[in-house]
């Protein structure tokens, strides 16, 4: 089936947040957060769909960091029944050429230390550990990741 990375839009909430809760359930964002991270000029938000049907998205936002232009991943998500197809490497890839158009070097995301789908994606796509952020999920460390933009 054709899978179609495409710019996502306040038209999509429901359905992003129906990927959210599916993906993180007490984590996941609130409703509101994905709407202000989708109208956000900040931002850039894409859908994978196939068909007519939005199976994974992927929010990011570029920041200043010591004078530094950096892409940070804010989340990454894949409806349960479309994993392990390529949607994760296809969203990351496509937000990680953006962030280069815009001219970041640096890639940057943060993940829960036990999320071995999450981190095995991000290390095949070449990301490196940085540090390791002490409880940043409250009861569950984090791991800060980058990747340059070469
Ligand atoms: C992490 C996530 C986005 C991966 O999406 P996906 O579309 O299933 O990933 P892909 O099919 O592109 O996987 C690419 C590679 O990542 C690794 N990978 C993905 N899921 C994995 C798993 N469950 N176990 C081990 N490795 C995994 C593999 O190396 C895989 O390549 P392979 O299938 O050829 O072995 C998805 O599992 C997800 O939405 N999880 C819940 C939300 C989440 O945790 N997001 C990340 C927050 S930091």
């Amino acid at each position: 089936m054709a899978l179609t990375i495409e710019d996502a839009s306040i038209r999509h909430l429901d359905r992003l947040y129906e990927i959210e809760m599916e993906c993180f359930k007490r984590e996941a964002f609130t409703k509101q957060q994905i709407a202000q991270l989708l109208t956000s000029p900040n931002s850039i938000s894409l859908i994978a769909r196939e068909n007519d049907e939005i199976v994974g998205f992927i929010i990011g936002m570029l920041t200043m960091k010591d004078k530094m232009l950096v892409g940070h991943v804010l989340t990454i998500d894949v409806s349960l029944s479309r994993r392990r197809k390529g949607v994760g490497i296809q969203l990351l890839h496509e937000i990680e050429k953006i962030f280069k158009g815009k001219q970041a070097r640096i890639c940057r995301l943060e993940v829960r230390e036990d999320n071995i789908a999450a981190l095995s994606l991000y290390q095949k796509l070449g990301y490196k550990k940085v540090a390791k952020l002490e409880y940043y999920y409250g009861d569950a460390h984090g791991i800060l990741l980058e990747k340059f933009l070469a």
